[in-house]
């Protein structure tokens, strides 16, 4: 592990009394820290709880809301329910495609960048929607999102 992790992971452990019940709320710091849950942090937090490696990493793979895999600096999230299916969702889905050069489930390969599809934000008032990091874009066009993802350069 690179020191600098292992620091970090360590700021992070030093919160925690190493009882296995806590494994998900390190879980969530660690990839509240590192953007993901790189394998060695995890074997970190395996070692601490005195839990098999495999349990941590099964209920890292369990819940959709760990990464085991670095992502974009920006999370670029497009709906692709109903709502806004018949109001253009895929074309906005297309045009995001296009401007980054990837698809869903990829990231960009300087890691600013990465694209997933959503079933439903919740936020069909305002479809198409697109959200990146925790931000909502809705009634999206082709030329908002163009112009969206240009100022997030
Ligand atoms: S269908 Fe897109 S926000 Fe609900």
């Amino acid at each position: 592990m690179e020191p600098d992790v292992k620091q970090q992971l360590d700021n992070i452990l030093s919160q925690y009394k190493g009882e296995s019940g806590e494994l998900i709320s390190i879980l969530q710091e660690a990839q509240e820290r590192f953007g993901y849950l790189p394998r060695e942090v995890m074997q970190g937090i395996a070692k601490f709880l005195r839990l098999p490696e495999s349990t941590v990493y099964g209920v890292s793979t369990f819940y959709a809301q760990f990464r085991l895999t670095r992502s974009g600096k920006r999370m670029v999230k497009v709906c692709r329910g109903t709502s806004c299916h018949v109001r253009g969702g895929a074309r906005i889905l297309r045009e995001v495609e296009k401007h980054l050069g990837i698809k869903p489930g990829e990231t960009t390969d300087d890691f600013e960048y990465s694209l997933e599809t959503v079933a439903c934000f919740g936020s069909c008032a305002l479809s198409p929607v697109v959200v990146i990091n925790k931000t909502v874009y809705g009634r999206m066009t082709t030329a908002k999102v163009r112009q969206i993802l240009a100022d997030t350069k």
